[in-house]
């Protein structure tokens, strides 16, 4: 690598960790949400403050022809009362979703749902989800948040299956960052489980995660033909032009159709992919958040491109 590459690198790694680093700032978090002039730049991302306001977004992509998965933003809450109150927000949500014909499909996080505080807590407000989804035949996927939580985020997952057998089910998230990940992969292939597939967003230590980018884009392509070997309808969640031709040459090499896995983007990241792979007849799900606790999501979405950074800059100055 020439020097100017090298220093270009050096300086958008510094980035991603100051952004990673500012993402667990509270006290940021809720001046930036108080502030007016953020709505503009946060809604590229976030598909409204609401459910009602994001219902003409999740409208629209359902007519376009994808597919999509809702996210009630909020994570890492402090008290019993936000975990019930974000988990019945999600109760309520899934319903309405069914009754609009919108895909019901919701992503939720143990850290909203009170994994800090209390384990029977966690189960509690998880176990309400999976039964009001449930009761629709709808899908449930168990985001995946940092290393520390991945061992009881999988023992949740896999505790609370039952409640939605034979209506519905419940996924979860592997991290090809993760070291730990290959292991993961087969056990949950052998339980038949429904697996997202992504790079990992979070800033982990080199015990647990690789830190170079190269060794985390070789893990996932190595779980990836895995799964699609062997998995049950994964879900491979990337912007990433290299990893998505790859996985398409591999589903081609094996007669492998678009009703047998799927491809998942966030709302707002990469259009033009998302569209060029509907348009070629592969299945598109949006991950759609919502909700007014915005800042530790739009802060991994710059951490993921500091250039995003520059972007919000000039827009906020002009
Ligand atoms: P990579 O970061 O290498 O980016 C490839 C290209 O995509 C970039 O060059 C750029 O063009 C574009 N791009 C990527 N991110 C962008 C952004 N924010 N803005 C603009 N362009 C961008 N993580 C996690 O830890 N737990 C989870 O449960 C999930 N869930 C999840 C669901 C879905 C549907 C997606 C798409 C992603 C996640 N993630 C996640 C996030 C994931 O781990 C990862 O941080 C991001 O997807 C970025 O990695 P890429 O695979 O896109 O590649």
């Amino acid at each position: 690598m020439n020097p100017r590459a090298a220093a270009g690198r050096a300086v958008e790694r510094g980035m991603r960790a100051l952004l990673l680093a500012l993402s667990h700032q509270r006290f940021v978090g809720r001046i930036a949400t108080r502030l007016p002039f953020t709505r503009p730049m946060v809604a590229r991302f976030v598909a409204g403050e609401t459910l009602e306001a994001a219902l003409p977004a999740l409208e629209r992509l359902r007519a376009a022809g994808f597919r999509t998965t809702v996210d009630i933003l909020g994570e890492s809450v402090a008290s019993a009362v936000a975990a019930r109150a974000a988990t019945g927000a999600y109760v309520a949500a899934i319903p309405v979703l069914a009754d609009r014909g919108i895909d019901r499909n919701v992503s939720i996080k143990l850290s909203q749902m009170g994994l800090a505080i209390d384990h029977a807590l966690v189960r509690e407000n998880v176990g309400r989800v999976l039964t009001a989804a449930s009761a629709v035949e709808g899908f449930v996927r168990i985001d995946m948040e940092d290393h520390a939580t991945t061992e009881a985020t999988l023992a949740i997952w896999r505790d609370l299956r039952p409640l939605m057998a034979g209506s519905g089910d419940v996924g979860v998230v592997l991290q090809s960052a993760l070291r730990r990940t290959p292991g993961d992969a087969e056990v949950l292939i052998a339980a038949g489980a429904r697996v997202r597939l992504c790079k990992g967003a979070y800033r982990e230590p080199p015990e647990a995660a690789h830190q170079d980018k190269a060794d985390v884009d070789a893990a996932y392509l190595a779980v990836m033909r895995r799964l699609l070997d062997a998995g049950v309808y994964p879900a491979f969640a990337t912007h990433d032009d290299r990893i998505v031709d790859a996985a398409i040459a591999y589903a081609r090499e094996r007669a492998i159709g678009p009703e047998r896995f799927e491809f998942q983007m966030l709302y707002g990241v990469r259009r033009d992919l998302q569209e060029r792979l509907l348009r070629d007849g592969w299945t598109v799900r949006i991950y759609v958040p919502l909700g007014s606790q915005w800042y530790p999501y739009f802060m991994r979405r710059l951490a993921e491109r500091p250039a995003n950074v520059f972007f919000l800059a000039r827009n906020l100055l002009r």
